[in-house]
């Protein structure tokens, strides 16, 4: 499976911040937002990720994250010239996923959860269909919205209801089987003039082949899009990092935990981070990694994964393993 990070828009709800950066980049208190959702779709074990943002925006991207070597995992970039809407992510992307399975995962969602990689890795891991994630807040009408049955199944799912039928907001992380290229080439403009994710999913519900994964009270999703959301988010990850030594959504820290870096390469990474606390926690992990970050399943099986000799002789060549 490969991922896809959007990270377009004009971020409105942000100005006068993203009227000469991109939102994105914007610091979520002590890394750039997207890093919180890079670490999502790293944990969901996903090594090829296409960044998209605008034309003026992605050099950005590109000097923050380069290749992707330093995580373990590759980068690539396209450019979507105009914000036509979320699902346009799988018409820019269609070339580069070349028929593959899809995540998408929106540059400015950050979900915090025990046990969150055991949940991507389940969705990631299904063969077929769609799987989103949902999660209960106070104001739904700023979000696609889901509602069930009694017996727990999706009914129906509507992008920013006036009148919500739930309080059930659809996050903005998303896993596609390989048809999803062909719905999205197929969608029409909403009446705000723009492919919408949520007819994509509607489509997915419609032939009952979308799993909607209810989140639990214990998990935390936040976006940042506005002044709001972006200081909460910020005070989050401070108070967690604070109060546990342990870092949300740094994606240095993930790469050495699901294997995809050595600890030699996460020194060289802490190194880079200078005095800061991130670069002292980082080293710490690397001189003692706890063992039961090396005892996870998730780690394990990436570790199985490097050391299959296909894999080692397509690192040594430089070419994808078959
Ligand atoms: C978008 C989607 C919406 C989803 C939300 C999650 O809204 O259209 O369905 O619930 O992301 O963050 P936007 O952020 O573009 O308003």
């Amino acid at each position: 499976m490969k991922g896809i990070l959007l990270a377009g828009g004009s971020g409105t709800r942000l100005h006068p911040m993203t009227l000469a950066a991109s939102k994105q980049l914007l610091p979520v208190y002590d890394k750039p937002m997207v890093y919180y959702p890079l670490s999502t779709l790293m944990l969901a074990g996903i090594r090829d990720i296409l960044i998209i943002s605008t034309p003026q925006d992605l050099p950005q991207f590109r000097r923050l994250l380069g290749s992707g070597e330093r995580f373990g995992i590759r980068f690539a970039y396209a450019e979507q010239p105009r914000p036509d809407g979320i699902a346009q992510a799988f018409r820019i992307g269609a070339e580069w996923l070349n028929g593959e399975p899809a995540a998408l995962a929106l540059g400015d969602n950050l979900i915090h959860a025990d046990h969150l990689s055991d949940l991507l890795r389940r969705a990631a891991g299904r063969g077929a269909g769609a799987t989103v994630f949902a999660y209960q807040v106070r104001d739904p009408e700023r979000y696609g919205v889901v509602s069930f049955s009694e017996s727990g199944q999706a009914l129906e799912i509507v992008e920013k209801p006036s009148v919500p039928a739930s309080n059930w907001a659809v996050t903005g992380l998303y896993f596609y089987d390989r048809n999803v290229c062909d719905y999205a080439r197929n969608l029409r403009p909403s009446d705000r003039g723009e492919l919408e994710i949520t007819d994509l999913n509607r489509i997915y519900l419609e032939t009952g082949a979308l799993h909607v994964e209810r989140l639990s009270r214990g998990c935390a999703w936040l976006d940042a899009g506005t002044p709001d959301s972006l200081l909460q988010a910020a005070t989050f990850v401070q108070t967690i990092q604070a109060r546990q030594g342990m870092l949300v959504g740094c994606p240095e820290e993930v790469a050495f935990r699901m294997g995809f870096i050595d600890a030699d390469q996460l020194r060289t990474e802490a190194r880079r981070l200078g005095k800061t606390e991130l670069g002292h926690v980082l080293t710490e992990l690397a001189d003692s990694p706890p063992a039961h970050a090396l005892s996870h399943p998730a780690m394990q099986e990436a570790q199985r994964a490097l050391s299959h000799p296909a894999m080692q002789e397509a690192q040594r060549l430089g070419v994808e393993p078959v």
